[in-house]
């Protein structure tokens, strides 16, 4: 999950030094530096890129702005003509300085921390595509996509090629692991499905396998319950993120003895801390340790979050996680 970010003063002081937010992800020595703060600060055992799922769009053609307060804002594609001038050719070309970001983050981490790489899944980030920023209902991406599947491939298609040719850069350039983010994944209606969520993720996956046999993937298709064991088997992950609404019992049941599973302390309770934040925690690890584990959020940290609170969560972590 999302580990750099607002909550870090140092992350802070940085984000001041860039106009924008795009150009801190294109800014290898910043990019760097904001990825590295909280392993610093934390140590856990693996680290998250510091980029966003949004500079695919930015690299394939569109207008991407990130707004204080207000959040990322694309002009919007509305159909296939809008597609008109968009390309992935120069995907990798555009997003070189997250490559040289990777390499400058690999050669400061210890051995023994993992540098996870990571994109958006197609149909997460074509909601903010044809939406032109976050939405409530999703209205003009589920009904585009209904309404011309053909032209709604063509989108998929696109953010296909260009989100593979990008992971495959990111291992190229030192990453360990990947993770898809398919935040969205609860929008799409059960008959879309495997359209929509699991062909573009599963084809993104053999795409990068082909080149880089057995990468390790983990996916994180939030919000979707019942339907992760057939999307773990369908895709080929290796990994299942869990959002904090599973129950970690099931989880264990139902996805550890295929898959490894990561999560899913819900955000909220790194708010409150103490004892409320451990016991939490407690419990996730009794029901999950037995297995293939990543311990993790359900979701990104939060900015009102005391780093304080962090710190208390790994130290009691990385003791056994035991109360
Ligand atoms: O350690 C890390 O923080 C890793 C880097 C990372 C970011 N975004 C940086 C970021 C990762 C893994 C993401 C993923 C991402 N980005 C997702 C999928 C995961 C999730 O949270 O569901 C999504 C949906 C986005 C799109 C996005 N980026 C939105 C909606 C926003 C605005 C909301 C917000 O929190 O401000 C962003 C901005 C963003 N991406 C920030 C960070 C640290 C905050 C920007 C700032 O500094 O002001």
């Amino acid at each position: 999950m999302r580990q750099a970010g607002r909550y870090l003063p140092e992350y802070r002081e940085i984000r001041k030094t860039v106009s924008s937010f795009l150009d801190l992800c294109y800014t290898p020595d910043l990019a760097a530096e904001v990825t590295v703060q909280p392993i610093r600060r934390f140590h856990p055992d693996a680290a998250i890129l510091f980029s966003d799922i949004l500079v695919i769009p930015d690299a394939i053609g569109q207008s991407v702005k990130f707004s204080e307060g207000v959040g990322p804002q694309l002009e919007p594609v509305r159909s296939v003509k809008d597609l008109a001038g968009f390309s992935s050719e120069k995907t990798n070309v555009h997003l070189a300085p997250v490559f040289e970001t990777v390499r400058r983050v690999k050669a400061q981490l210890a051995d023994d921390v993992a540098l996870i790489g990571f994109a958006g899944a197609p149909w997460t980030v074509a909601t903010y595509m044809i939406e032109g920023g976050t939405s409530r209902d999703f209205a003009h991406t589920k009904t585009w996509a209904r309404a011309d599947p053909e032209g709604f491939d063509q989108l998929l298609s696109l953010l296909v090629a260009a989100t593979s040719d990008y992971l495959i850069g990111q291992v190229e350039a030192g990453a360990d692991a990947l993770q898809l983010f398919d935040t969205w994944a609860s929008a799409v209606p059960a008959d879309q499905f495997d359209r929509c969520v699991i062909a573009p993720t599963q084809q993104i996956i053999a795409n990068v396998r082909a080149v880089k046999p057995g990468m390790k993937f983990i996916g994180f298709p939030r919000g979707i319950g019942p339907a992760l064991a057939p999307y773990a088997a369908k895709t080929g992950v290796d990994a299942v993120g869990i959002d904090s609404g599973m129950s970690p019992s099931y989880a264990a049941e139902i996805l550890q003895p295929d898959y490894a599973v990561q999560g899913n302390l819900d955000p909220m309770a790194l708010l409150v801390g103490g004892d409320a934040m451990l016991d939490s925690a407690a419990s996730i690890f009794a029901a999950l340790r037995n297995g293939p584990f990543i311990f993790n959020l359900g979701h990104g940290v939060v900015p009102q979050t005391p780093p304080e609170h962090v710190a208390a969560l790994a130290e009691f972590i990385r003791a056994g996680g035991q109360r």
